[in-house]
């Protein structure tokens, strides 16, 4: 009998500078939604790694500011795993203007713990390719391919 295929997807979260201090009750919410964490670090970013991590936004107008404040402070890393991981996480996180995410989500954590366009709290991984990468950026010895949980139970 083929033993059941339950892929268990990883995504990367952050925890942003301005919502640095809410990283418990943030973290209780992530568990409380069906996520383990598997791997968490608080880094201080420098401005080149800020850049290198948002590389696919370099040459925007925001650009600039946004690596200004990814690197203003500390952040939180977490790799968090479920199933459909990285769209439940962006669902639960919401729009990216966290202004306009009042109006329209005020459920969401970025209407919660965000402030504006680029200051919004949160990060999601916005598909697999990103997650791998961004997972592999932070936890660079970390294994990013689903595991199949009944190839490991049966080992
Ligand atoms: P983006 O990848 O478009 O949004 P998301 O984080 O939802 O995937 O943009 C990356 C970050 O850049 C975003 O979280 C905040 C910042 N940003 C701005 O500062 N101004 C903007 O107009 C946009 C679109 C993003
Ligand atoms: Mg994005």
């Amino acid at each position: 009998m083929q033993p059941p295929q339950i892929f268990v997807e990883r995504t990367l979260a952050i925890i942003k500078p301005d919502a640095l201090g809410k990283a418990e009750e943030i973290e209780d919410i992530i568990l409380r939604s069906g996520f383990s964490i598997l791997q968490k670090r608080r880094v201080q970013l420098t401005p080149e790694q800020a850049s290198d991590f948002y590389a696919e936004h370099f040459g925007k107008l925001f650009f600039p500011s946004l690596v200004a404040y990814m690197s203003s402070g500390p952040v939180i890393t977490l790799v968090i795993a479920r199933d459909k991981a990285i769209s439940y996480w962006r669902e639960l996180i919401g729009p990216t203007n966290a202004l306009k995410a009042r109006e329209t989500h005020p459920d969401c954590l970025r209407a919660i713990y965000g402030t504006d366009d680029q200051r919004n709290g949160l990060h999601g991984s916005d598909s697999y390719s990103s997650a791998e990468r961004e997972i592999r950026f932070f936890f660079p010895d970390s294994i990013v391919e689903p595991i199949p949980v009944g190839e490991a139970a049966r080992d």
